[in-house]
């Protein structure tokens, strides 16, 4: 939508695209998309392959370095990872402080600011070796954030990390063990949130990317810029999403009132929530993995009774013109919050588990922004419409 608009009073030709809807940032070669088709790649890898055959680390390593690593290459990544697990003491009282009913995502976006005062050099962003120490060092404290999050607001002491376990393991290890001595994770959980992780790990321009874009734009560390991703993410349109589904299907309460609900719907009352996507105009292609791994996973914990109404809810939209005129298909959160909660996680945290592996798509973007001679601070024009040069009123005159 190019417009004319008088900027200091001359006429000058910019693009007015409230959400950026229709502008390209930057230049990236990280993830692909094509939302038409319901296509996801990452480093040019479908999704589904990566689903299939990967680890979140192996991931994690491809997003950040362009390629699938070699044994000789993934095996120290994992073990600096695995490594730089446990966080400063100091932070853990830090974290001790928050309020008993805190949300995790609060804690998580505040704790991960605050990492950056436990490691001032990580303001050397040009410094190739300091950044993939910073790196490191994020990707493999946020589980353990994340765990201390949810042991606080459950008023147990946090469970330290285990050098011994894959890295979703340990996690489920940090949040459980203790609540069961002999807790071991089952296997087909352990995969099935592996899964979750690597669908989650990245998605080019979205909300949270964006805002970690802008803030390291500034130069800023890598921790900060990281925190203000989490921040964005911690919204209901975004990263919120799967929460919003889970309360939205226990107030349908039954598929008798699905039918109701989707007129209620359409009338705009309120919106369905885990459908709709900005980019994918089709079936997003991380929803149909998921509702793959729902089977595997109540396999093992047995069916929850809400998956009725959410299959109902999506047969019934997905034949309706108004969600087929717009279309609006499930996207990556319809299925998730159910997956999440089979695994026990209250619905607080499940943004934090977007969090925990989107972290690895965050910073492989803002290592590409920080080494792109092209980039420069994020600052977008606006289009002026208050009032121009007034005089100053006295107060008796107001
Ligand atoms: N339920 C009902 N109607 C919807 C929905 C929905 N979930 N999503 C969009 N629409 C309608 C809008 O009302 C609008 O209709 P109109 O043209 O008659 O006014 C039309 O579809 C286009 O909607 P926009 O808001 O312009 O679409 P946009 O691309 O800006 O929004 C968004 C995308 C925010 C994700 C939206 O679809 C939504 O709110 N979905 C529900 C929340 C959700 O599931 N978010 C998770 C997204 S995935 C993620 O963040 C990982």
């Amino acid at each position: 939508d190019l417009k004319q608009f008088a900027v200091d009073g001359e006429r000058a030709l910019a693009t007015y695209d409230p959400g950026f809807v229709n502008t390209a940032s930057c230049k990236s070669a990280i993830t692909y998309i094509d939302g038409e088709k319901g296509i996801l790649e990452y480093r040019g890898y479908p999704i589904e392959q990566l689903a299939e055959n990967s680890t979140y680390l192996e991931v994690a390593y491809l997003l950040l370095n362009g390629e699938l690593p070699t044994q000789e290459q993934l095996d120290p990544w994992v073990y600096e990872v695995t490594n730089h697990t446990f966080v400063h003491e100091s932070l853990k009282t830090f974290m001790q402080g928050f309020r008993h009913d805190a949300h995790p995502m609060s804690m998580l976006n505040s704790s991960v600011a605050a990492l950056s005062s436990f490691y001032p050099e990580a303001n050397q962003i040009k410094d190739p070796e300091v950044a993939e120490l910073q790196i490191i060092r994020l990707i493999a404290k946020m589980p353990t954030l994340g765990a201390f999050a949810y042991r606080h607001v459950q008023g147990k002491p946090y469970v330290y990390p285990s050098n011994d376990l894959s890295y979703t393991a340990n996690f489920m290890s940090m949040l459980w063990k203790m609540s069961e001595p002999e807790y071991k994770p089952d296997e087909r959980l352990v995969r099935a949130l592996e899964i979750l992780f690597i669908l989650h790990a990245d998605h080019e321009q979205n909300a949270s990317a964006n805002a970690v874009r802008a803030i390291g734009s500034t130069q800023v560390d890598p921790f900060t810029a990281v925190a203000g991703g989490i921040g964005a993410l911690y919204g209901p349109l975004h990263g919120g999403a799967n929460e919003a589904v889970l309360k939205m299907l226990r107030r349908i309460g039954d598929v008798k009132n699905v039918p109701g609900f989707i007129e209620g719907v359409k009338n705009g009352d309120e919106r369905l929530m885990g459908f709709g996507h900005r980019v994918y105009k089709n079936y997003d292609p991380r929803a149909t993995i998921i509702k793959k791994a729902v089977d595997d996973v109540f396999e093992v914990t047995g069916v929850n009774p809400l998956l009725k109404i959410a299959q109902e809810l999506e047969k019934i939209a997905l034949e309706d013109e108004y969600f087929v005129k717009r279309k609006l298909y499930p996207n990556v959160d319809f299925y998730s919050g159910l997956i999440y909660e089979a695994l026990q996680f209250p619905p607080e945290m499940f943004t934090v588990l977007f969090a925990i592996p989107r972290t690895s798509g965050w910073l492989a973007q803002w290592k590409e922004l920080v080494n792109d001679p092209e980039q420069k601070i994020a600052r977008p024009k606006q289009i002026y419409t208050g009032y121009r040069t007034r005089d100053f009123v006295p107060m008796n005159k107001r």
